[in-house]
């Protein structure tokens, strides 16, 4: 029987859970593969969960290097999150010749090409499965049943909290409130402002356009918008017009440049990924061969990811080459003002006869087709009133040149909200 030792690094929540499954499906992984994972040795800085675990004192230190420079571990499970120490125990395992396995989106967005070479020269794998959509097997889908596709577009609800977030406030929760909720899940970031911002999202749309499609994609070039600024009103508004309004990570090739982006979006209710409700997450990958394909799962939580974490492990540990690394392709990305698509647009306007007229007229002087326009001031004293619009298809930038000549000429107040309608073709 082959015996692979493993170390863990980080014993919060996804350590705890990855635990607890190796100890618990220790003699089924042995039948099954005939393979004895033993914990070696787990890290933490604190001793409290070492107590909660009972981890006798042997098998725990607080210096990782007691992992990743220990000559009989074979995988070092990096669970600490960040981009600093964590990216110094990554390469501090490899560089000894370990495995990695991580659930840390962050540091495989920001470091891919780093750790892509060291990986490369010391000959060992990088897990990741748990890095985009917590417990979904996205990645080894895409890796293994999809292998003979060519991966043309994914389309992901990739952040249990902002999908929460959404979905509560569309039963008349406030956002604050829905946050605060979200918190005391756990599903949120020790700093929430990454989900809220789309930064997470983004670190997700990086490393799984990596995996689609053989590319470093650097989260700076990402369009990246958070849902700060959509309202109850803006959901009810969709609600009534057939949409519901989800963070959507984008990542597709179109006319041989690859569109990455991360904004809230419009989806009709026709489609599957606008029923995917509260922390639940889903990826819609297109293929030339296969089409369509959905996973759809908990993105977040300690048994989802450490599922993830521990179904890397084993397949490391059977020799399996996860092929983290790959050659890079070269491609152009594609430039957000550029993309074509209906929109959703939000403007304030004075409640003042022939205002509507003149936005509209400007609108139509740069050929912008409207389909539906939505006011409802009733009942309100307000002279502002918000003005839903919601176009045929056009390009961004049209919309754009339009709006600042409508800004210019004060007829709005404050700054427009345009949201993206996708077809997700
Ligand atoms: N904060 C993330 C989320 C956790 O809400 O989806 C999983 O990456």
């Amino acid at each position: 029987m082959k015996k692979i030792n493993v170390g863990i690094i980080g014993l919060g929540t996804i350590g705890t859970g990855v635990y607890k499954i190796l100890k618990e499906r220790k003699s089924k992984i042995k039948k099954l593969y005939n393979i004895d994972i033993n914990i070696k040795k787990t890290c933490d800085i604190s001793e409290s969960r070492k107590k909660n675990l009972k981890i006798p004192s042997k098998d725990f230190t607080k210096d990782y290097r007691d992992i990743t420079r220990d000559e009989d571990i074979n995988i070092v499970v990096e669970l600490i999150g960040g981009t600093t120490l964590a990216y110094s125990i990554c390469k501090d395992a490899i560089k000894n010749g370990k495995h990695i396995v991580t659930a840390n989106k962050a540091l495989l967005a920001s470091k891919n090409k780093e750790l892509q070479k060291l990986s490369d020269q010391n000959k060992v794998n990088i897990g990741y499965e748990a890095s985009v959509g917590g417990g979904i097997p996205i990645i080894n889908s895409i890796k293994d049943s999809l292998l003979i596709n060519r991966v043309t577009s994914f389309w992901g609800i990739l952040n249990g909290t902002c999908n929460y977030i959404l979905t509560l406030m569309s039963k008349g929760i406030d956002f604050s409130k829905a946050l605060k909720m979200a918190q005391n899940e756990g599903f949120a970031e020790a700093d929430p402002t990454l989900d809220i911002n789309g930064k997470d999202t983004a670190h997700k749309v990086s490393v799984l356009s990596q995996t689609c499609f053989n590319i470093n994609l650097d989260i700076e070039k990402i369009f990246t918008q958070g849902i700060e600024r959509i309202t109850s009103y803006d959901i009810d508004v969709a609600n009534n017009l057939g949409y519901e309004i989800k963070l959507l990570g984008i990542s597709r090739i179109i006319n041989s440049k690859l569109d990455a982006r991360v904004h809230p979006t419009l989806i009709s209710k026709d489609n599957p990924l606008s029923n995917v409700k509260n922390e639940f997450n889903a990826i819609l990958v297109n293929s030339d061969n296969l089409g369509p394909f959905m996973a759809y799962g908990y993105g977040a939580g300690m048994m989802p990811t450490a599922s993830a974490i521990v179904s890397d492990i084993v397949r490391i540990s059977d020799s399996y080459k996860i092929e983290y690394l790959q050659s890079e392709l070269k491609i152009k990305l594609n430039k957000f003002e550029d993309i074509k698509s209906k929109f959703y647009l939000r403007i304030s306007i004075k409640d003042e006869p022939g205002n509507l007229g003149k936005v509209t007229s400007i609108l139509g002087k740069y050929k912008i087709n409207i389909d539906k326009v939505i006011q409802n001031n009733e009942g309100s004293k307000s002279k502002i009133m918000p003005v839903i619009l919601l176009t045929k298809s056009l390009e961004l930038k049209m919309l754009n040149k339009a709006i600042n000549v409508i800004s210019r000429n004060k007829l709005i107040r404050g700054e427009p909200l345009i949201i993206p309608v996708e077809d997700l073709a």
